[in-house]
């Protein structure tokens, strides 16, 4: 193909190949990666094609279409689960904050993820729990983003603040020490996502509802 790659290639079970490179894979949290979505394959397979198109400068209609690169919810979803590692940006005030973040799970049930009570960001989202996520796949030669836009509501469930510790070991001698209360979980249920990447950089930003 002339240009660039389609963001739809074949998914790992339809393509050998592809299949043997997925199953060796592991993600940024060390999960196998033989469920990972199309768009992770995507990404690198994509990769020296997209190269090509930037180093060469091409304009022309090889170049993808916001449709090709359009997630749709499950795939937005399925992008963040993969790529957990984001920014999250505050308001407090007029003065803007950001900062890295580990997402602890999103689905149909919202976007969830924890911090401490003892934090600026727990004191800026009780007065004003509008937030901004941005993730991004982190490949250089095909970067992707995607930006989650909504507003956070706490979470004050025990089992899942158990659970969160349980999977996240290194929280436990804090916990232990100042107790469940402390930890500080959020789910946003309303976020509103765009999805820029190379490809489409100039083009206009689409939203998906979550
Ligand atoms: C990649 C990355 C992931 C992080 N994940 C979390 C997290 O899930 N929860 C958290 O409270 N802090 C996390 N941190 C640390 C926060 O960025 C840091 O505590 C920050 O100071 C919190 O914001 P604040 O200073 O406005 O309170 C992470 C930092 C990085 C670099």
């Amino acid at each position: 193909m002339e240009g660039i790659v389609p963001l739809s290639v074949p998914r790992c079970q339809e393509d050998k190949q592809q299949s043997d490179r997925c199953s060796m894979s592991k993600d940024k949290s060390g999960q196998s990666s033989s469920q990972k979505p199309d768009l992770l394959y995507n990404a690198a397979i994509a990769a020296s094609e997209v190269r090509k198109l930037f180093t060469s400068g091409t304009t022309g209609p090889s170049r993808q279409t916001q449709k090709e690169v359009d997630m749709n919810k499950k795939q937005v979803l399925e992008f963040i689960n993969v790529n957990p590692i984001f920014h999250l940006a505050t308001v407090d005030g007029d003065t803007p904050h950001v900062r890295g973040m580990l997402l602890y799970r999103a689905d149909e049930h919202g976007i969830v993820f924890n911090t401490g009570k003892i934090k600026d960001l727990y004191r800026q989202l009780a007065v004003n729990p509008k937030v901004e996520m941005c993730f991004s796949n982190g490949i250089f030669e095909n970067l992707i983003q995607v930006r989650i836009a909504g507003t956070v509501k706490p979470l004050e469930d025990l089992d899942l603040k158990k659970e969160i510790v349980q999977k996240r070991d290194f929280l436990k001698p804090w916990v232990d020490k100042v107790g469940y209360e402390q930890l500080a979980v959020y789910v946003m249920t309303d976020g509103v996502a765009t999805v820029w990447t190379m490809a489409t950089n100039t083009e206009p930003k689409r939203f998906v509802k979550l």
